[in-house]
């Protein structure tokens, strides 16, 4: 294409070399835009026709031409140019070859760099609507977990040794905070996401009577940004969001562990479902969890695509560098990977089971997990909690010597280690004696858990 023909080949008289238009060009991936970038060039056709820099009939051959490429690109007939380098200026072309001189006037009173940032926020909105909705729906499967097995107990650990008895329901309903944490972020990220860029111009506003509000309107933001130059320059906002991306996927991570763990032969806590494994092509007895383990792997590139943005920004003055340009692919790749990940693993959480009975005889043989209990119990007889964790600690050592667990102890035996103790010693060295216990609030106590879910249920809208 000669630079004549170009949407900015005015000045120029040399044809661009091919190497970098085959270099510059985005629109291998900003296409994505295209419903965004065209929504948001209806909005400001609007504005201009209002504020008379453009007549009714142009802004009505401007809608229509819009509405067919849009129809185009949703059809797959749309033909994109790799030298009209982006998504913007590829819908911009099509429009003038569509309907002439109108489509040459949709760019006035705007600059491609406040084109892309309104773009890329419009794109953003959704998305994270959509990304809320995909954590709600593994927040669903670990609700759905911890009413499934409601009163089962398993193994709490601290330092991947076993610790105190839990029910698995509290040790599900972790995750439900966790996650309803990211969601947190992903709504607070909303108020810096929803501010109107366009307006900004190029970088200093513009001298044509514009009005920004009548746009913020049409495209339902609640706010106008303030500072043209620190809008065509920001992009704090796709780097806090690709933050809470990287701690999406750094939570799917840790939860992609416990499973990989939870599921081997050693541990055998859970069955994950034949659907969501897959087998060795040597080894025929394998059943491998690659999904939590590519989960956990795909963490590198999320966490990676934080570090790209935030050294993207580091050195640059203000306000639009060419640079920006590599805002969009670590910000699309985060969409994708956290989006895909959070899907299937709802999906597998759904589909998993515990091994209850297993998990049952783990928690009260082997590991003294009632220890605490034990001195709690000293304590409350008036023991000194310091000296009661010695006591229990040659307790302990007492047992491992004799090869038994706390409650192979006779009354006589435990005697020998503090004379306060009694026969009611027996209640809280159980397990369920353990778990039941421990009402504090957000304890694992077996009331505190139903109560937690009964809100988790409630605020997923699970309540039948
Ligand atoms: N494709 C460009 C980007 O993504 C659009 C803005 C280009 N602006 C410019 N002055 N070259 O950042």
């Amino acid at each position: 294409m000669s630079n004549k023909t170009k949407m900015w080949g005015g000045r120029f008289s040399g044809k661009t070399a091919a190497s970098v238009e085959a270099f510059s060009a985005s629109i291998q991936y900003d296409s994505r835009l295209f419903r965004q970038d065209i929504a948001g060039s209806m909005a400001h056709a609007k504005m201009l026709a209002r504020q008379g820099l453009i007549t009714d009939e142009e802004l009505g051959q401007i809608l229509k031409g819009l509405s067919e490429i849009r129809a185009e690109i949703e059809a797959g007939t749309f033909v994109f140019r790799p030298e009209l380098e982006d998504i913007h200026m590829n819908i911009e072309k099509a429009l003038a070859d569509k309907i002439g001189d109108a489509g040459a006037r949709l760019h006035t009173a705007r600059s491609r760099n406040d084109q892309v940032n309104l773009d890329t926020r419009l794109y953003m909105r959704e998305i994270t609507g959509e990304m809320i909705e995909l954590i709600t729906a593994v927040q669903r499967s670990f609700v759905g977990l911890a009413r499934t097995y409601l009163g089962a107990v398993m193994p709490g650990y601290t330092h991947l040794q076993r610790a105190q008895p839990v029910l698995i329901s509290h040790h599900m309903l972790a995750y439900y905070e966790m996650f309803g944490r990211d969601k947190e972020r992903l709504v607070d990220g909303l108020k810096r996401i929803n501010v109107l860029p366009l307006g900004a111009a190029a970088l200093a506003g513009t001298g044509l009577p514009i009005d920004r509000q009548f746009v913020a309107r049409e495209l339902d933001f609640p706010k106008v940004s303030a500072n043209s130059m620190d809008t065509v320059a920001d992009r704090d906002f796709i780097i806090e969001f690709c933050s809470t991306g990287a701690m999406i996927q750094i939570h799917l991570s840790r939860l992609s562990e416990e499973l990989v763990l939870w599921s081997s032969e050693e541990f055998k806590f859970v069955e994950l479902a034949d659907a969501f494994c897959t087998g060795s092509s040597i080894m025929p007895q394998k059943k491998n969890p690659d999904i939590p383990e590519l989960i956990r792997g795909k963490s590198g590139r999320v966490v990676g695509n934080l570090m790209a943005l935030l050294t993207l920004l580091k050195g640059l003055p203000m306000t639009y560098n060419r640079d920006l340009q590599e805002d969009k692919e670590p910000l699309f790749d985060t969409i994708d990977t956290v989006g895909q990940s959070l899907a299937i693993m709802a999906e597998l959480l759904a589909n998993m089971t515990f091994h209850t009975d297993r998990l049952e005889e783990l928690t009260g043989g082997g590991g003294y997990m009632t220890a605490t209990d034990l001195a709690d119990y000293l304590v409350r007889k008036n023991v000194p909690f310091r000296q009661a964790h010695s006591i229990v600690g040659q307790t302990v050592a007492y047992c491992l010597k004799e090869k038994k667990e706390l409650t192979d102890l006779s009354i006589a035996e435990l005697k020998e280690f503090s004379a306060t103790i009694e026969e009611d010693v027996f209640a809280v060295l159980s397990v369920q004696g353990s778990v039941n216990s421990r009402l504090s609030l957000g304890g694992t106590g077996l009331k505190r858990v139903e109560e937690a879910l009964a809100v988790a249920e409630k605020d997923l809208g699970m309540v039948t």
